[in-house]
């Protein structure tokens, strides 16, 4: 048995800790046969714990505690602390490990609020469970979400070859802002989410620059960000933003200028990978 998670892609500029996209990047979980104990291979790194400490099991015998220990194969090329998701990815597969092996039925719905009170916000693994395109809100202990299709593009994940920690990227974030300020914020990311929902990709792009409730906090952690930006003014790209809470750097661009922007990436920093990357329709 096989359980495939996607990548994800959180904010899209303005739409701070409530959008995010899945992408054609996967974790995958091989389920072997019981054992004794519970055995992870993986060639993720020595960091990464191979017994029932690692993240995966963790988070599903938090669900279900009971579960009889397998052996497990863990692929991912989700990179690390790179605003891909790869963590989010762990834990939904864990969540569908659980549901899976303890049979429990779980929905969407479920599997989507499980995840974001681990998470502490849902624009990775809400993408992560259902594909596509996510809008989702978190309050009061309640997530409520919309699944929509995301309009047909490339995205260029341009990736840096360092890591970015959430919590860093987290922590240059102010407390508070103006009324008037929240009021902006939300009507440029309420603009963006409809127009991508009309499949206007130009006035998407162009929206998912002018977010005004994080990235310009980050702009000295990611100082790439503002040169990419360039680039996919210049090359014909709709629309460039950071991914989740960086360093990576997605542009999205009609297919034809795909080329150009790679070319033009890749002679900006030569250590970064630069992969080009589709909207994958489906969740685990
Ligand atoms: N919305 C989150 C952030 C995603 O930007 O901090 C990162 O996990």
């Amino acid at each position: 048995m096989k359980i495939r998670v996607p990548a994800t892609s959180a904010n899209l500029g303005p739409g701070f800790d409530s959008c995010g996209i899945a992408l054609s990047q996967y974790l995958t979980i091989d389920i072997g046969p019981e054992t004794q104990k519970w055995q992870i291979k993986h060639q993720l790194g020595s960091n990464i714990p191979s017994d029932e400490k690692n993240l995966l099991i963790q988070t599903a015998l938090d669900l279900a505690p009971n579960l009889t220990p397998h052996q497990i194969t863990m692929t991912s090329d989700i990179p690390i602390a790179r605003g891909l998701g790869s963590s989010s990815s762990v834990v939904v597969a864990g969540i569908e490990l659980a549901n899976r092996l303890g049979n429990l039925g779980m929905t969407p719905q479920k599997k989507v609020s499980y995840a974001t009170k681990i998470e502490g916000h849902p624009d990775n693994v809400a993408p992560a469970i259902c594909g596509d395109f996510v809008v989702a809100s978190y309050n009061n202990n309640e997530v409520n979400f919309v699944k929509h299709t995301f309009p047909d593009c490339d995205v260029i994940a341009f990736i840096p070859n360092h890591e970015l920690l959430t919590s860093e990227s987290r922590a240059v974030l102010p407390k508070e802002m103006s009324y008037r300020d929240a009021v902006k914020a939300s009507s440029i990311g309420n603009v963006m989410i409809a127009a991508v929902l009309n499949g206007n990709l130009p006035l998407a792009g162009k929206m998912m620059e002018k977010d005004i409730l994080h990235e310009s906090h980050r702009q000295h952690l990611v100082p790439h960000l503002k040169k990419i930006r360039e680039f996919c003014k210049a090359y014909g790209g709709y629309g460039s933003f950071l991914s989740g809470a960086g360093p990576t750097v997605l542009v999205l661009t009609p297919p034809e200028n795909t080329e150009k922007l790679v070319t033009a990436l890749k002679a900006f920093d030569h250590e970064a990978e630069i992969d080009v990357l589709s909207v994958e329709k489906e969740g685990v």
